[in-house]
């Protein structure tokens, strides 16, 4: 059964992933003749709408910062926008080889912080250089880290929400990084962007990511309730 289950989220997070990335993150989708090695079909275009070819837009993107340790307990942290929740308390991620990626393989254990309006510079910075060149990339910002209490991972003092997870499947991709599977272990927020003990995204401000321009965005309002708003077509 756990087997059966693991398969699933698998090829789940194989399929959502293989979607929202391209050949590499960055690079935006071709409407080449080939992609992937799948030759193209001839597309009949729809009445008054603009055929685009093979060109993927999963909008928007998390912008989540993962923090994790090196093997001599350096703290490092990088953006991540393939990724998302998969299951009721896992996240997916495509990791190309990043330093990040390497602390993964060693370390198993990451936390998860969302980037906000207020750090959009610093969050660019994490997502832009690598602790490979610059070991004391975090410093470079004036960031500051605390060791998790129940992880080997850096809280992110500076980023209000956090979670502590665990590395739950790597999936090799031969020559072209890897998928990681995570369980959130716990989660821990800034009693400044919750109200009545929820998460509030007002009070948060995350920013997501546009693959399209690109560029950060913030979060607009309300517009509707979930498994609400349609009610009034129910019978
Ligand atoms: C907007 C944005 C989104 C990104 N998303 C991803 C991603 O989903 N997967 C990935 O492997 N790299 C992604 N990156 C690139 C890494 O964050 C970047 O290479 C980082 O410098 C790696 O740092 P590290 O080597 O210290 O781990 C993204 C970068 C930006 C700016």
């Amino acid at each position: 059964m756990k087997k059966i289950r693991i398969s699933l989220i698998c090829a789940l997070a194989a399929m959502a992933l293989a979607t929202a990335c391209c050949n590499k993150e960055g690079e935006a989708a071709t409407s080449d003749s080939t992609q992937n090695g799948i030759a193209a079909l001839d597309m009949k275009p729809v009445a008054e709408r603009t055929n685009m070819g093979a060109k993927i837009f999963v909008t928007p993107q998390p912008a989540l910062m993962i923090g994790t340790y090196d093997e001599n307990g350096n703290p490092d942290v990088m953006m991540a926008a393939w990724g998302g929740q998969c299951d009721n308390n896992q996240v997916c991620f495509r990791l190309s080889p990043h330093r990040t990626t390497t602390n993964l393989r060693a370390t198993k254990e990451f936390t998860l912080s969302y980037a906000t309006q207020r750090d959009v510079a610093e969050s660019d910075y994490f997502g832009t250089v690598s602790a490979n060149d610059v070991p004391d990339k975090i410093a470079q910002t004036g960031f500051t880290v605390t060791k998790s209490q129940n992880i080997n991972a850096p809280i992110i003092d500076q980023y209000p929400l956090t979670m502590e997870c665990r590395v739950v499947e790597i999936i090799e991709r031969e020559g072209d990084g890897c998928f990681v599977i995570g369980e959130v272990v716990n989660t821990i927020a800034d009693p400044s962007i919750l109200t009545d003990g929820r998460i509030d995204l007002d009070k948060l401000q995350p920013i997501v990511f546009d693959a399209s321009i690109p560029s950060y965005r913030s979060v607009g309002g309300v517009v509707g309730g979930a498994w609400d708003a349609g009610k009034k077509f129910i019978k």
